[in-house]
């Protein structure tokens, strides 16, 4: 199982170091919440924030768009040096022209679902996707419960991937912890996001390994 530390719950103040101490922690991808007060109900910070960022880590930036309108900022994420970016079906943007644009770009191209969305909107694009991002809450806020009801999602998913002879990998976000992420791992799921249970433990490292030795 891959572990993506979720920026979104470290410490702000110290942004930069606190991405420097995950990656000495074992996290092997960046998750880095978008928000813009509109698609979700919180505002986080933008493209000219990862890019500052950008050089505390070599991991790679996984940057997650909980906006209206990714179409219109795809190349400035692209720019600030993501390396994949998940945006959301649910969003206002066309979904293949959005795809288009980050393939352009030469960033790795995903596509997010809330909770109330079926898996079926994905397939039409599951042959040009990196990743497909299952929400396992609804997407704005950490710390919220894991939905364990999403794992159909992932088990079809994860079939229609083998069933195509895909790579694609399956990230789920939200509420991953040690109570929940061996019923993840389970479903086939390939990388767990997980902010609080990083950031909210005492010692990051143990929480990262703990978390990965639960998936075995
Ligand atoms: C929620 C974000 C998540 C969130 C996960 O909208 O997409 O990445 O930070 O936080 P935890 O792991 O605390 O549920
Ligand atoms: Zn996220």
């Amino acid at each position: 199982m891959l572990i993506a530390p979720s920026l979104l719950s470290c410490d702000f103040s110290v942004f930069g170091e606190e991405i420097a101490r995950v990656d000495r922690a074992g996290a092997d991808i960046m998750h880095l919440d978008v928000m813009d007060g509109h698609f979700v109900p919180n505002l986080t910070f933008g493209a000219p924030v990862i890019k500052k960022l950008r050089k505390y880590t070599q991991k790679p930036f996984d940057v997650h768009l909980m906006i209206s309108e990714p179409y219109r900022y795809i190349g400035d994420f692209a720019d600030a040096g993501a390396d994949m970016i998940s945006f959301h079906t649910e969003s206002d943007s066309d979904i293949g022209a959005t795809l288009g644009l980050i393939e352009e770009c030469g960033v790795k191209p995903a596509l997010a679902i809330k909770p109330g969305t079926p898996p079926e909107v994905i397939l039409p694009y599951l042959d040009r996707l990196y990743m497909v991002l299952v929400m396992t809450v609804e997407p704005g806020f950490g710390g919220q419960g894991f939905m364990a009801d999403m794992m159909p999602k992932v088990e079809y998913l994860r079939e229609e991937i083998a069933k195509r002879n895909l790579n694609t990998l399956i990230e789920v976000d939200g509420g991953i912890a040690a109570n929940t992420i061996a019923v993840a791992a389970k479903a086939g799921v390939d990388i767990c996001v997980a902010g609080t249970a990083v950031f909210g433990a005492p010692d990051a490292e143990q929480a990262i390994k703990n978390l990965k030795s639960l998936c075995e």
